[in-house]
């Protein structure tokens, strides 16, 4: 049917969603819409920009509808929740033409849920993945915001903020992040400023206000030389990896940050020799040639390094990001001796955790033994390495680094008392046999006894990681899996006299 124009028909919005009554606004004429029935192609929804997704230039003038075909009136749609949180998140996306506005699409999916079209919600749904994207988008540019904006100090000065921070965010996203810091800053005073608009907190109220600067240049830079003194002091070049810094920081942040500056010059002294430097400052330096030293000498102000992140026994602990120690109940029957950690293990101090551990993991469970159930070390607690471009590959210890450690593993078998241990690969049974000549070769399927305990030799994981055929792989798996089967047959002879055949 042909119908007059409504007045809600002639609604503009002039969409300025840095003001908190945008969305507000844009509703209210939304839902008028809606009851009268008027589909979105007889819509335009005005100046100052225009459609973000139609393409057309924004009209001049306030929309004219006279010809438009109306359709029955409804009752307002009740939205879900989640639909209407969509909604909300999306009307603050901006393209990068910043006067595109998204109403024109936002009434679209309103419109198609309202005609019992819910997959309009859908990702799978065309409109549903642009609003699902939308959503996204401006999500992470308000946890950038949170995370990337700048505060600097000010002189105090009657009616001034004492706080001032310059952000440009891509979309407009400034009220839900004032929110978020007056809930953060308590009274103090601040203000946010954007290229659209700014915002300022007295303390007690939030005034939103116009554009007020033109660029982070506008700001007083008192309080930033303490910043950058402090960001110079934790740069830590051994840990520059540029390419995750910049996928976590993108570079569009850079520029407004007051580090940002010092980056360029910072990376490249890492380049030039900081990073393998920085690797080996860490905690004050010893220099000389390690020489393993009986426990009683190591440091004899305090006897013995009280804890096993303190240990200076060898040089492992320069470059190693921490100890790490044994895993698993303290009494436990099956001890099970690794090498050393590796690079996800150094990172989260905990004994296999990286792709070696996932494949014990599977031995495990070929074996029917419960990770749990057992402790879980390595022969030397801190992780050896070179570096290989980016990433750190694993060195073997060599002997006296293992002797060096031995001590640790010695504390640790005289706690648990372990009725099996088992060594997986060389290093570990050299280190629990304290020998040198003994070979995995001689003692795999056949175990040894070792002061109260059985001696099991398995494969490292590493190794059948390594194997290059499959058919070796898996005979080297199956190895593993009948060690760990012998372990457990082993704690069923109480007397430990006789290996089982
Ligand atoms: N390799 C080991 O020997 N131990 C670990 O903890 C990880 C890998």
């Amino acid at each position: 049917m042909n119908a007059p124009a409504s007045s809600a028909v002639q609604t503009v919005l002039q969409g300025r969603a840095l003001e908190a009554s945008s969305f507000v606004q844009w509703r209210e004429a939304a839902r008028e819409l809606l009851r009268a029935g008027v589909p979105p192609e007889a819509v335009t929804w005005g100046a100052p920009g225009g459609d973000l997704f139609s393409g057309a230039p924004a009209p001049e003038s306030p929309p004219h509808n006279a010809a438009i075909q109306l359709q029955e009136p409804k009752p307002a749609p009740h939205l879900p929740r989640s639909l209407l949180e969509m909604l909300q998140s999306a009307a603050c996306y901006r393209e990068a033409d910043r006067s595109l506005l998204p109403w024109s699409f936002l009434y679209r999916v309103l419109w198609r849920w309202q005609q019992g079209e819910h997959d309009v919600q859908s990702p799978a749904d065309p409109d549903g993945a642009r609003l699902h994207a939308m959503v996204k988008a401006v999500r992470r540019e308000e946890h950038d915001m949170h995370a990337y904006i700048r505060f600097r100090e000010r002189p105090i000065e009657a009616g001034a903020p004492r706080f001032v921070a310059w952000f440009e965010p891509r979309h407009d996203v400034l009220p839900q992040v004032a929110e978020h810091f007056v809930s953060r800053m308590g009274k103090v005073s601040w203000m946010i400023a954007t290229p659209e608009a700014s915002v300022l907190w007295d303390g007690s109220t939030l005034h939103n206000c116009g554009p007020l600067m033109s660029s982070a240049a506008d700001l007083d830079d008192s309080g930033e030389a303490l910043w950058l003194t402090y960001y110079r002091s934790i740069f830590n070049p051994a840990r520059l990896n540029t390419s995750v810094m910049q996928s976590h920081i993108p570079s569009r942040f850079w520029k407004n940050l007051p580090e940002g500056a010092l980056v360029p010059s910072l990376v490249s002294q890492a380049g030039l020799g900081a990073r393998r430097i920085g690797q080996v400052q860490a905690v004050g330096r010893r220099s000389g040639a390690t020489i393993p030293i009986a426990p009683e000498a190591a440091q004899p102000e305090r006897q013995q390094p009280s804890k096993l992140d303190e240990c200076r026994r060898c040089e492992l602990w320069e470059h190693a990001t921490q100890a790490v120690g044994g895993a698993g109940p303290k009494r436990a029957p099956i001890m099970i001796v690794g090498e050393q950690p590796g690079d996800q293990e150094d990172l989260a101090g905990a004994p296999f955790v990286g792709p070696a551990g996932k494949l014990l993991d599977q031995v495990f469970e070929q074996a029917g033994l419960d990770r749990k159930s057992v402790y879980l070390t390595n022969a030397v607690k801190h992780f050896k390495w070179e570096p290989r471009g980016k990433r750190r590959l694993h060195k073997t210890p060599v002997q006296r680094e293992i002797e060096a450690c031995h001590y640790w593993l010695e504390k640790e078998l005289a706690a648990c008392k372990p009725k099996v241990i088992v060594a997986m690969g060389a290093t570990a049974l050299k280190s629990v046999m304290q020998e040198k000549n003994v070979t995995l070769k001689d003692t795999l399927g056949r175990p040894v006894r070792h002061g109260d305990s059985w001696v099991v030799t398995i494969y490292h994981p590493s190794y059948v990681l390594r194997v290059p055929d499959e058919a070796s792989k898996h005979e080297a798996f199956s190895v593993m899996v009948k060690g760990l089967r012998l372990a457990q047959e082993l704690l069923e002879r109480p007397d430990l006299s006789e290996p089982p055949q």
